[in-house]
Order: C-alpha cells, then sequence, then structure tokens
C-alpha cells in the first residue's frame, strides 16, 4: 500500500471508530499531515481531555498517551507504538521520588509532564515546558523539588529567584546532544538569524538563545516575529509546520542530532494497526489515576501568559 492509500484508510477508519488522531510536533511528517491536531505537551493533553470522540490515537511518546488516560479515563487511549518511550521519564521511579521528599519535607514537589503516571502520583503539581514558568510562581512554598529534567528545572529557578529550586539529575538525551560550538558556528554562519530553543537544552546553550519557549511557543514566535530566519533548538520535526507556517521565512538546525528515536518510531501503518486492533490501549490503575489526575488538573488550573 503507498502513503496516500494507507492515509486514506487511517482516515475512513478513524471516522467509523469516532477517534481523535493527534500528534506531538516532533512525529515524523506524515504522521503530523494526517493528524487533526498537532501539537506541544500541554496542548495534546487538553485536546485529549476535551474531546467528545470516544477513543485516542496519540502519536507521541508513552507519557503522553497515560496524561491522556489520566484526564480522560472514559476514553480509548491508543498509543500506535508501545515501545515509544521517554528516557527522561525513565530518569526517575516513584520510589526515587519518594527518598528524594524524604530528604527535603515540607519542599513542594513540580514535575515535568515528562514523567510516569507514578511519578506524577506522588508530585503536588506538574508542569510543561509552555506553563513551567507560571506553575513556579503559582506556589507558596519556598522549596521546589523539580523532576526529572535538571535543565528545564534550572531554567525556572532563573525565572524564580525568590525559591529554592532543587533539581533532580535527568535530561533529555536528545537536547542534551547540542553542542555550544555547533550553536556558535550556526550563528557565525547567520549572523541574521534569532537563535529560539528548548528549555530542555542545557544551560550553556540556553545562554546562547534569543528567544526560550515550548515546542509550540516555537511556532508562535516564528510567525509572529518580523525576522526572516531562525536557528532551531529543538528535535527536528518541528520543521515541518515551521515551513507550512511560514514558507517565505528560513529555519536552520544547528545539528544533525536533534532526532528523538522515539518520536520517529511511529508510522502510518502502526496508526493504521492500531485503529484495526484498539491496541495498544494505555490504561492507568484507578489509585495512581486519580493522585496523578490531582496534578495535572492542579497544573491546569493554573493561569496561562
Ligand atoms: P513540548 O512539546 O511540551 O515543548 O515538549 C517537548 C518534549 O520533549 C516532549 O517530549
Ligand atoms: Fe523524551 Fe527528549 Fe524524546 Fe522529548 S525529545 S520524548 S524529552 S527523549
Amino acid at each position: 500500500m503507498d502513503q496516500e492509500q494507507l492515509k486514506q484508510q487511517i482516515k475512513q477508519l478513524a471516522g467509523e471508530r469516532n477517534a481523535l488522531l493527534i500528534a506531538h510536533n516532533y512525529q515524523r511528517d506524515e504522521v503530523q499531515e494526517i493528524a487533526e491536531i498537532t501539537g506541544d505537551s500541554l496542548a495534546l493533553s487538553m485536546a485529549a481531555a476535551n474531546t467528545g470522540k470516544q477513543v485516542i490515537v496519540f502519536c507521541g511518546v508513552h507519557f503522553m498517551a497515560e496524561s491522556a488516560a489520566i484526564l480522560a479515563p472514559e476514553k480509548t487511549v491508543l498509543l500506535p507504538r508501545a515501545d515509544a518511550g521517554c528516557p527522561m521519564a525513565d530518569m526517575i521511579t516513584a520510589e526515587q521520588l519518594r527518598a528524594f521528599k524524604a530528604e527535603h519535607p515540607g519542599a513542594t514537589v513540580v514535575t515535568y509532564v515528562n514523567s510516569s503516571a507514578a511519578v506524577k502520583a506522588e508530585s503536588d503539581i506538574c508542569c510543561t515546558s509552555s506553563n513551567a514558568v507560571n506553575v513556579a510562581r503559582s506556589l507558596d512554598s519556598d522549596t521546589l523539588l523539580m523532576v526529572p529534567d535538571r535543565n528545564l528545572g534550572r531554567y525556572i529557578a532563573g525565572h524564580v529567584p525568590e525559591k529554592d529550586c532543587i533539581c533532580w539529575d535527568g535530561f533529555c538525551p536528545t537536547h542534551d546532544r547540542l553542542k555550544v560550538e555547533e550553536v556558535k558556528q550556526a550563528k557565525a554562519e547567520h549572523p541574521d538569524a534569532l537563535f529560539m530553543a528548548h528549555p530542555e537544552c542545557t544551560p550553556e546553550i540556553l545562554e546562547l538563545a534569543d528567544h526560550i519557549c515550548s515546542t509550540s511557543g516555537m511556532y508562535e514566535f516564528a510567525r509572529r516575529s518580523p525576522v526572516r530566519k531562525f536557528i532551531v533548538g529543538t528535535e527536528n520535526g518541528i520543521l515541518w509546520r515551521l515551513k507550512i507556517d511560514n514558507p517565505e521565512k528560513e529555519f536552520i538546525m544547528p545539528s544533525q542530532a536533534l532526532v528523538c528515536p522515539n518520536m520517529k518510531l511511529t508510522s502510518l501503518e502502526d496508526i493504521l494497526l492500531c485503529l484495526q486492533t484498539l491496541e495498544p490501549r494505555i490504561r492507568v490503575a484507578a489509585d495512581i489515576r486519580e493522585k496523578a489526575k490531582r496534578s495535572l488538573d492542579r497544573m491546569l488550573a493554573v493561569p496561562r501568559d
């Protein structure tokens, strides 16, 4: 079957199944193209929670589909590739978080959504890259435990100097591959370009950035800016929509290593198969789900900019 036939069959079956197809901004081009909604972690979690459709096909990684299953327990949430995980989310377990909390009694745990349901269940509030600073500012506590991303944690700490932010030592292996020399070289070759970077990048990279934001924040920044050239400090799947939305603008990847292997697993064949079988289905045990939902709901209640 060629790509066009596959897309046709997926659309037809999605209609018959009353399924919503959503894709993260890092998915393969053809997957983003077929999705009804593309977006960052926050936008996709909200779309999953608010849809009237019964089935959600989440083209992303495991923790994202889990968040959808937590927020919409009555729906059937499918992750086309069960093996699409997130190495950063695996860098902290619920048991490790319990021990971390015991070392810092009274601190508030702020957990990046790139984490398991069990870790969210042990947390006070969640955050995503697009609301992390607002979440931290909304909290009364003077001490925050930021898990699992040390880079997002340090970035937040810079915006709430009045609070003591203690960061877990996790990181995203994909963003971690971007080197300072590569960004400096791209800047030297394109002095007229602005550098936008994701807060999962290292602090040394973020120091070089003209704008730091989530993946969806990059769409907004590139669209609004009068500048015509951008160096992109995040996973390369973001180029698909950046180029469609801004045909007159140029986007430069400073490194060929900005590819998340997990995000690239999902193919059109996987999506079709999962619509046919309604598997792999993501389920979260009720006790974990209820506690994790409290952390996500608390995050969703924080006012956005
Ligand atoms: P956002 O889409 O929320 O910016 O997150 C990036 C990411 O790495 C998701 O895994
Ligand atoms: Fe996880 Fe990084 Fe891949 Fe996002 S890009 S899913 S944080 S490994």
